[in-house]
């Protein structure tokens, strides 16, 4: 059997690697703050188990609570793969560092960062001895490498979970049964996150045109044709662990 947990699998990128990723001998865990129904009975239909976790990402204090269950679930005697994918994130909310509500902030900080960071350390903590393939795959984004005007939290929490995966993998490399792990970058693809940028304010997020552009040149992906290509990646024998990666 192969376990795999997705967050942010009701809707958008996550939803459609949950979709790929379904087929018999595998069982989704899938988790966000709606149930996820939706993916679940699709997944289901696909011939794969699913389970659907309602949490929200962005209380990292309580995250070790409500994530337990998550790995108490899986069945290590039965798993031959256990994989987590960090998938889950927002852009909200956008503008110059100093403008946004506190506690917005805070909450995309947790969510984009400590959220992965914190489910990345419980995941290896209770894992690491079992001898099967095991990985933690996140999702970044082109953002952790330039800086975009509206996006400083965006831009540097997911700088920190580049440097997150590779220093992660740098331990690993050490280790008797190591937890493979890296980070796929998407690139842009049509998704909620994307159709939220075209509507901000060009005071808030002056490249709001380029992106604007890109979705009617057709430059953004569909999200079902880039998770099958992330899929192929997560679960193929050659895994690019300590790489940052793309579509
Ligand atoms: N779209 C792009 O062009 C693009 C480009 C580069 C990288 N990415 C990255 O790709 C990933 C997925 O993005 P997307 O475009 O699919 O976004 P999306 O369409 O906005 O979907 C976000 C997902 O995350 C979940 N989520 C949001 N807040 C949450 C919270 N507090 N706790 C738990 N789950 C939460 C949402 O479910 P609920 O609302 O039900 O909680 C939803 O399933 C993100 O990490 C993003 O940074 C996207």
């Amino acid at each position: 059997m192969q376990e795999i947990i997705i967050t942010g699998a009701s809707r958008g990128f996550g939803r459609h690697v949950a979709l790929k990723l379904a087929k018999p001998g595998r069982c989704l865990h899938l988790i966000s703050r709606s149930e996820s129904a939706d993916t679940a009975s699709q997944v289901i239909e696909r011939g794969a188990e699913a389970k659907t976790w309602s949490i929200d990402l962005s209380r990292s204090a309580e995250i070790e609570k409500s994530f337990s269950p998550v790995l108490d679930a899986i069945d290590t005697k039965e798993a031959g793969f256990i994989g987590l994918i960090n998938n889950a994130g927002t852009l909200n909310p956008v503008g110059p560092l100093g403008k946004y509500d506190t506690n917005e902030y805070r909450a995309h900080l947790e969510l984009n960062y400590v959220s992965p960071a914190v489910l990345a350390h419980l995941f290896v903590k209770r894992f690491q001895k079992l001898p099967v393939t095991k990985r933690v795959l996140f999702i970044g984004s082109g953002a952790s490498q330039r800086p975009i005007h509206g996006w400083s939290h965006y831009c540097s929490s997911k700088a920190g979970v580049d440097m997150l995966a590779k220093t992660i993998a740098l331990e690993q490399d050490s280790m008797d049964h190591k937890v493979e792990t890296a980070v796929f970058n998407p690139g842009r693809i049509e998704t909620d996150m994307q159709e939220l940028l075209r509507t901000l304010d060009k005071e808030d997020f002056p490249l709001v045109d380029d992106f604007i552009a890109s979705a009617k040149d057709g430059r953004n992906l569909p999200p079902g044709q880039v998770a099958e290509k992330m899929v192929l990646l997560f679960t193929a024998d050659n895994f690019p662990h300590g790489e940052i990666t793309g579509r």
